[in-house]
């Protein structure tokens, strides 16, 4: 059976949900506390086993590349002033393995992958939005490890989902099931997107997690372009056509760092998690109870 070994991660949006940060900082470089989601997303890949990493970038971003790149003068002063955990902090980004791909137009999702067919060469390939974070607890498997294992063991394309209630259920792209399997493996027979709440087929919305299946890619060139932009959730609703696209649920919680909100929440609750922040967040948070 096919091996993952490979990542794409698109992070060439314009980001118009996040303006006016979003005009010069891509997305994927807002930071939870101090680190950019998109390191989070490389930490989530190496401990999934996929060290190669391609990023899909913007024309002249260059605050992601340089932040996977040396910067002599920084590491040179804190190694001179003797602060080597902070050294260590600053040098961290250089153990992965990332090349960079430069997406020309913000024509969607397909596009960025699309762009990145030169480093994937038919194989299979992992896809992480650039904006979006899981966070996995003691003992949790990486929801991008559990995709991986589901695609090596079945030979199919699968994306991850989680459990939305209420209006919630209108925000994302939402799945109708097949069938189960017994440690939870879905075989998706339809996708609608952003349903209203009678329309929904289930309860399972699509995250920003994938594994796909290298055919794709050759998919992704026949698609129709609509509104300027190739939507890859066309080839996903094919796929889902011919019972050939699974999803799971995942240990974790995600975060949309994209969404203004889904960004206070992934910071409140970091700083919850944080020896350095947590005492103090508890206080502030109980303040402002008290206030509103
Ligand atoms: P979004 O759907 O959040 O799009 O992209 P966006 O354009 O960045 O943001 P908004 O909706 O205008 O605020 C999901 C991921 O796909 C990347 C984005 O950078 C983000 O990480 N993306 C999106 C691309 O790389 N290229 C594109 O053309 C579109």
């Amino acid at each position: 059976m096919k091996k993952v070994t490979k990542a794409i991660i698109p992070a060439a949006g314009l980001g118009t949900r996040f303006l006016p940060i979003t005009k010069a900082v891509p997305k994927p470089m807002l930071s939870v506390i101090d680190k950019p989601t998109i390191q989070f997303i490389c930490e989530e890949l190496a401990s999934s086993g996929i060290a190669d990493i391609v990023i899909v970038v913007s024309p002249g971003s260059e605050v992601i590349k340089n932040h996977f790149s040396p910067a002599p003068e920084l590491e040179n002063r804190l190694l001179s002033d003797k602060k080597s955990k902070l050294y260590d902090v600053a040098m961290e980004t250089l153990k992965y393995n990332v090349n960079f791909v430069v997406q020309e137009t913000a024509n969607g999702l397909a596009g960025a992958i699309l762009c990145a067919e030169p480093y994937i060469n038919g194989e299979p390939f992992a896809l992480l939005l650039g904006d979006e974070l899981i966070y996995a607890g003691e003992g949790d498997k990486p929801c991008i490890k559990r995709l991986i294992e589901i695609y090596e063991s079945t030979g199919k394309s699968v994306i991850a989902t989680m459990e939305v209630f209420g209006d919630d259920v209108s925000k994302y792209g939402n799945i109708g099931i097949k069938d189960e399997t017994e440690d939870g493996v879905m075989t998706i027979e339809r996708i609608v997107e952003k349903p209203s709440i009678n329309e929904a087929l289930s309860n399972n919305a699509i995250i920003g997690r994938y594994v796909m299946d290298g055919k794709v890619m050759d998919m992704l060139k026949t698609l129709t372009v609509r509104n300027n932009e190739i939507y890859f959730t066309d080839a996903l609703d094919t796929l889902a056509a011919n019972g050939e696209i699974l999803a799971s649920n995942f240990d974790g919680i995600r975060y949309d760092v994209g969404d203004k909100f889904g960004y206070v929440k992934a910071n409140l609750e970091y700083a919850l998690r944080s020896e350095e922040l947590k005492d103090q967040t508890k206080e502030l948070i109980k303040e402002l109870y008290e206030k509103i």
